[in-house]
């Protein structure tokens, strides 16, 4: 059997004549000045996903620097190449309607470079889970490394950080309590550096949830951005994705059924980003492997939140670096762990905790006897509001409304909530329940993070922090609050929340895992009836018309069916662990 081409020679482009293609393409690179020892190296691609609208990668450049180092040095040919870069605030309607085009950038790039392995340089919410689901069906090795966390800042004498404290400062002058002066005072201290969010959102966990999968380097999720340890990071990353290459170590070795549950084990003890739930279900569809929410919802029972990060927590991610970051964690969360677990590195997850540093006193990462929240950071609900599911992040909820009973108030889509939200006639109060439809995968679409419904003016005049909320939204993992999200199947797919009322009245009880809309089974379906003539007229062309016929709830990830494995090959959870 012939060995398959490896480096320039592989991917060759189809004249007919391979021979001929790999004269030409030599002498293309050659251009930039490429002797022939370079060219016959070990290529490895370095995925660059700086752009000047996204200062969560602003230190692209110098990793970039840094992992071609790792390369060379490992005798191996870096060569950098561009896929989408997408940033929170500027990926119009929302980023997540944009994740699965840059997974498909990546995986088809991927697939036709010719490299051995490649560097997947992501951070900003959408890039990591975008980056992993391309090059998991792309079949090459693969080597995550994050951009790294900005630095915090500091606002009248108190730390701050993007972007629990813009949600918080925000609230607070929604409410009166600080004036236009302070507003944009704060405005311009909330972001310390370039880098990823400061807290427990999207990337930050991320980040975390890949290196826990053992997909990123131990130890390299969290050094801030403009560190040297970030720096250093990148490095090792190159060398080690040289290494990749020779051995085969391609994604699906890695990231199998018992790195998914470490991974959902980590998300659940860091307090993490909801969001991170459906983006571990979508890199999981591309192995085959399907979501359990209910087999989620029983290992997040038995799991504590350890880690002291805002929004559930006090501290910042620089501070989970200096208390030991992931490691530190997963020594904590051991006999919890697949520790037979393949990493990147080639050594198990067992292995890499043996040689993990000894624990020192601190107070980001608690102790098994000492945690933040005992179990059940984040619950999955069920009941006829949600046959498919929906979760709720009780860690960062107010205890007081987890068992709550209350009045729908119902906005039809996120205008009708801007129209009228802040509205004097509003007929609402503090026990009511706020139902948001229409922003699910198909409904807005592209699920923005519109779930965190702001209380209404005049109750947050009044002193209300918090209210039950309903959507079938995302929320930011920066965002605190009572808010059941991911509600499936969607308002869009004639899910039962399209036929919620004003004046309905709504059961939510999270230690029976209940959302229940208290209308009987013969008034949903006249409801249905109705609501069917009322379905709104669907995109006619481009991207939006692939997206919205082709994306999959929540459960599924959100991902493109199209995209999904096309073998079954099992749950994450597995049932029996
Ligand atoms: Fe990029 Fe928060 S906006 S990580």
């Amino acid at each position: 059997m012939t060995a398959e081409p490896t480096g320039m020679r592989s991917n060759l482009v189809n004249y007919g004549d391979e021979e001929f293609a790999l004269f030409l393409r030599k002498a293309f690179i050659k251009g930039a000045g490429y002797t022939d020892d370079a060219l016959d190296r070990t290529v490895v691609g370095v995925i660059d996903t700086g752009s000047g609208f996204n200062p969560c990668h602003g230190n692209m450049p110098q990793l970039i620097e840094a992992v071609k180092r790792g390369v060379m040095l490992a005798g191996g040919f870096p060569v950098e190449f561009p896929t989408i870069s997408l940033h929170e605030s500027f990926s119009y309607p929302t980023s997540m309607f944009l994740r699965n085009l840059m997974s498909m950038d990546t995986e088809e790039m991927i697939r036709a470079l010719p490299v051995d392995a490649v560097v997947l340089i992501g951070g900003c919410d959408k890039t990591v889970p975008a980056q992993l689901m391309g090059a998991a069906s792309a079949g090459k090795p693969a080597i995550q490394l994050v951009t790294g966390s900005m630095l915090t800042g500091s606002h009248r004498g108190r730390t701050v950080g993007a972007c629990t404290d813009c949600r918080a400062y925000w609230g607070r002058y929604r409410a009166a309590e600080i004036d236009d002066e302070e507003i944009a005072e704060v405005n311009g201290r909330l972001v310390g550096s370039v880098g990823t969010c400061s807290v427990a959102g999207t990337a930050s966990t991320m980040a975390c949830v890949a290196e826990a999968a053992g997909i990123a380097l131990p130890g390299s999720a969290t050094p801030p951005a403009v560190t040297a340890d970030r720096m250093r990071v990148a490095e090792l990353t190159g060398r080690r994705a040289v290494e990749l290459a020779a051995e085969g170590l391609t994604v699906d070795k890695i990231l199998t059924q018992a790195a998914f549950e470490n991974a959902l084990r980590v998300l659940l003890a860091l307090g993490g980003s909801t969001n991170g739930l459906v983006h571990l279900a979508a890199i999981a569809g591309r192995l085959g492997f399907s979501l359990d929410l209910d087999l989620f919802d029983q290992m997040s029972r038995e799991t504590p939140v350890l880690v002291n990060l805002k929004p559930a927590g006090i501290h910042y991610m620089e501070d989970l670096h200096r208390a030991g970051g992931v490691p530190r964690l997963l020594t904590e969360l051991r006999d919890l762990l697949n520790l037979d677990a393949l990493t990147v590195t080639g050594r198990t997850l067992g292995e890499e905790l043996d040689a993990a540093p000894a624990p020192f006193p601190q107070d980001a990462i608690r102790t098994r006897q000492d945690p933040i929240y005992p179990a059940g950071g984040i619950a999955v609900l069920r009941g006829n509001l949600a046959p498919g599911g929906a979760i709720i992040k009780q860690v960062a909820a107010d205890p007081d409304l987890l068992e709550h009973r209350g009045r729908a108030v119902v906005f039809a889509n996120a205008p009708d909530l801007a129209a009228r939200i802040d509205s004097e006639d509003l007929d609402v109060a503090a026990d009511d329940i706020l139902v948001l439809k229409n922003i699910g995968p198909i409904g807005a679409p592209g699920m923005p993070e519109a779930g965190y419904i702001p209380i209404p003016r005049k109750l947050a005049r009044q002193g209300v922090k918090d209210m039950v909320r309903i959507s079938d939204g995302r929320m930011s993992g920066t965002a605190a609050g009572t808010i059941v999200l991911h509600v499936s199947p969607e308002a869009a797919a004639g899910g039962t929340l399209q036929h919620v009322r004003n004046g309905d009245m709504i059961r939510l009880s999270v230690a029976d895992r209940v959302l229940e809309l208290e209308v009987s089974d013969a008034e949903l379906a006249e409801r249905a009836e109705q609501d069917r003539t009322q379905a709104a007229p669907r995109p006619g062309r481009g991207y939006r018309k692939l997206y919205v016929e082709e994306v999959t709830q929540a459960e599924e990830g959100c991902d493109f069916r199209f995209l999904q494995a096309e073998t079954p090959r099992g749950t994450v959870p597995r049932a029996t662990r």
